[in-house]
This record gives structure tokens, C-alpha cells and sequence, in this order.
């Protein structure tokens, strides 16, 4: 089996929903259900005897090594993390909690766990780190995309927070051998994306007629990718990604906010349009701007194509038309969301049988 961290969360709830879809090898979940983690991602899998669900923090040594012990993976899939850049501004701490010192425990208790298998399992075992390309900074609007070689230059706690676990996979390797793979990925979109982050919040405020809240001139780029595309690379590097390398991912969809918001204001006029037949454009407004607001993402993700083969199956055009069909099928979802319910929906959906 492979042990997945913060599988209840956006990414890693697709990942192990896609798997389990495409393969017979079970997934023992890790995670801490935070404000971000949400068991009703993961609804379709109630009874699945492959799905192993497991609440607890990547950073508790005994309950990873109890795990490890018991369940033997063959890999790891760190996705655990705290992962908003906003949250990290107005409080920092929780994220040099479970991005540094988490992913630090991690990595002690694998290569406690590794070092013990015999030599055939330890030479085919994987620890998989899930980054982000905020680690490399901010471009300006003509330089080249992010290459794996660009240096780090984290501009937030959270880019900060999270180049320094990317440093310690780094280190584990090197200095232990640990057979890791880091992938440094641009920002996702689709299905079960927590409305704080831009695509969903703005598809959520407009359906319930609230402002779109635009933070400065809207002109900041991002490289955005369908989420599924992002499992699927990921699965890709686990599979034949070379120890110790980092891969970048991307979609190749660079597009400045304002015309995120535009698409999307678009594409609800089309597809749920305003009782008043006013146009969804005229909800947004601009607010005060992102306190060291990177500019402009953009991934090169040519290495991970010329060496694994690996291109993204969507366009923006399907991805984001899927993702707001998504939201507007899935109500239930955003209103659990919004009213706290899916923080309780362990108890009230399984009682007493999961505790
Ligand atoms: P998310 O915030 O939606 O989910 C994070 C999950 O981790 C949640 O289920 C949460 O409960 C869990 N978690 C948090 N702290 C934990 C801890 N101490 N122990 C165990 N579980 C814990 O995040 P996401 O958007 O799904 O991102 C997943 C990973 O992908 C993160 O590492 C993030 O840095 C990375 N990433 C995200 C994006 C993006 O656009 N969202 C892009 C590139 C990389
Ligand atoms: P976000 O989804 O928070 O991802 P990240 O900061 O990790 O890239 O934000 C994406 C972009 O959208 C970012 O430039 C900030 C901007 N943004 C807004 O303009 N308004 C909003 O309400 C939010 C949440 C983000």
C-alpha cells in the first residue's frame, strides 16, 4: 500500500479518489482534519476496504511510527501542509509547525521505517514531497518561466515554510540516502477546492451575490493547472521519477486575475445566469492588495515532459467549464463548507463505527 498525508484535503482527496479509480494497491490516509481537511471529499469511498482513514498529524513520532510498523508501505505521498497564503500573513506559526517541523518528523520516522526494511523493499521504496513554485519568488512580467535550477526565493511564510521542507527532503538524500522525489507544482483548480482560495471563492460569492473582492490591480499572473492533471504527474514521478530529482509541474496557462474572474463571471452568465439578468462582472470589486504580493508565477515544465512523458491532459478552457459544473452540481459541498457541517460529517455520517 501507499501511505498518503493531508489526503483529505483539495489535492490529496483527488489524488486518492483517482487512485483508488485506477489502482488495486489500498492508500492509508494521514490527516489531522484541519479547518482544510474534509472527509466529505471523500464520501464516495465510505466502505471501500482499500481506503484506510487515519486522523492524525504528520508531526506525532509515535502514531507514525505505529503506522509505518503496522502497515508497511511501499511509498509516502506527503501532501500534508498548511497551504493559504493569506492565513500565513495574519498567523504564520501553524505553518512552520506542520511544513517544517511536520514534514521534519516525517521524514525521521521513513527513515527510521526504511533503514529497517530488508534491501529488495528498500531499494524500491519512495518518499514523495508534494511543493509548490511559490518557493522560487516572484518573475517579472518578461523573465522565463521557472526551471527545476531556479534559485529559491520564498516571499511569504508560507512559500518560506514550505522551501524549507523542500530543503530537508533535499538534505535527506543527500546525507541518508532516503530515495525521495519533490514536486514543485503551480496553482491547482477543480473539484472540492476550499472556497478561501481564488477560483472558488469568486464562483461562490458570485452564486450568492456577493462581491468579488479583486486584491489590488488584478494583474498578478498565475500558472494554473486542472487538479487531476496534477495527480496524474504525480503518479507519473512516483512511478519512474529519478531518486533525488525535483520535477516541475505546470499547465501552461499563465492568465493575469482579472481575467480568472472575468472567465468565470462569463462562463456563470452562460450557465446560471443572475435572476436580474445583470452579468456576474458587475459583483467585482478591487480591494486593498496582498501584503508582498508575488507578480507572476510560471512554471517551465519541460523536464518532467522530456523525461517522464508527462503533458496535461486539460486546457483551461475544459478544466475551469468542468470545475464551475462542478460547484454549481456540488451546492451541498459549499454549503456544508460554509456553515462548518462537513467539520462534524465523520460522526454524523459513520457514528460510532469509526471511532
Ligand atoms: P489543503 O489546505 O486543501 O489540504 C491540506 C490537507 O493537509 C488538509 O486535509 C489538512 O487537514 C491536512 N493537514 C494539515 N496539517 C496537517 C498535519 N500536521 N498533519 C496531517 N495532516 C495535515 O491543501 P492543498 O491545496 O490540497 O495542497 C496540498 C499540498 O500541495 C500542499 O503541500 C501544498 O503546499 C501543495 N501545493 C498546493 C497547490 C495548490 O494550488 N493548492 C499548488 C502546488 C502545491
Ligand atoms: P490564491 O488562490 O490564494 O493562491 P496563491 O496565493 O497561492 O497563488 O490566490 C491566487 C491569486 O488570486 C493571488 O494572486 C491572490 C489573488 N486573490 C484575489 O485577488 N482575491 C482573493 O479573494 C483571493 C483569495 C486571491
Amino acid at each position: 500500500m501507499i501511505l498518503v498525508t493531508g489526503g483529505a484535503g483539495f489535492i490529496g482527496a483527488n489524488f486518492v479518489l483517482d487512485w483508488l479509480a485506477e489502482n488495486e494497491e489500498p492508500v492509508l490516509n494521514l490527516d489531522k482534519l484541519t479547518y482544510a481537511g474534509n472527509l466529505e471529499n471523500l464520501a464516495a469511498l465510505a466502505g471501500n476496504p482499500r481506503h484506510i482513514f487515519i486522523q492524525g498529524d504528520i508531526g506525532d513520532a509515535a502514531l507514525l511510527e505505529k503506522l509505518l510498523t503496522t502497515h508497511q508501505p511501499r511509498a509516502v505521498v506527503n501532501f500534508a501542509a498548511e497551504s493559504h497564503v493569506d492565513r500565513s500573513i495574519h498567523g504564520p506559526e501553524d505553518f512552520i509547525q506542520t511544513n517544517i517541523v511536520g514534514t521534519f518528523r516525517l521524514l525521521e520516522a521513513v527513515r527510521g521505517y526504511w533503514s529497517r526494511l530488508d534491501d529488495a523493499a528498500r531499494a524500491t521504496f519512495r518518499f514523495l514531497h508534494v511543493s509548490t513554485d511559490e518557493v522560487y519568488g516572484s518573475l517579472t512580467a518578461e523573465a522565463a518561466p521557472f526551471a527545476e535550477s531556479h534559485r529559491y526565493e520564498p516571499n511569504s511564510p508560507y512559500s518560506a515554510s514550505k522551501a524549507a521542507s523542500d530543503h530537508l527532503v533535499r538534505a535527506y538524500h543527500h546525507t541518508y540516502g532516503l530515495p525521495v522525489l519533490t514536486t514543485n507544482c503551480s496553482n491547482n483548480y477543480g473539484p472540492y477546492h476550499f472556497p478561501e482560495k481564488l477560483i472558488p471563492l469568486m464562483i461562490v460569492n458570485a452564486l450568492a451575490g456577493k462581491p468579488l473582492p479583486v486584491y489590488g490591480d488584478g494583474m498578478q499572473v498565475r500558472d494554473w493547472l486542472y487538479v487531476k492533471d496534477h495527480c496524474s504527474a504525480i503518479r507519473r514521478v512516483l512511478a519512474a521519477g529519478r531518486l533525488g530529482e525535483t520535477y516541475n509541474v505546470g499547465g501552461w496557462n499563465e492568465k493575469p486575475n482579472i481575467e480568472i474572474v472575468h472567465t468565470l463571471c462569463d462562463l456563470l452568465d452562460e450557465m446560471r445566469p443572475r435572476d436580474d439578468g445583470q452579468p456576474y462582472r458587475t459583483q467585482i470589486i478591487h480591494v486593498a492588495d496582498r501584503p508582498g504580493h508575488d507578480r507572476r508565477y510560471a512554471i517551465d515544465a519541460r523536464k518532467i515532459e522530456r523525461e517522464l512523458g508527462w503533458r496535461p491532459a486539460e486546457t483551461f478552457e475544459s478544466g475551469i467549464r468542468k470545475t464551475v459544473r462542478w460547484y454549481l452540481d456540488n451546492q451541498d459541498w459549499v454549503a456544508n463548507v460554509q456553515s462548518g457541517a462537513y467539520r462534524t460529517w465523520l460522526q454524523t455520517n459513520y457514528g460510532e463505527a469509526l471511532k
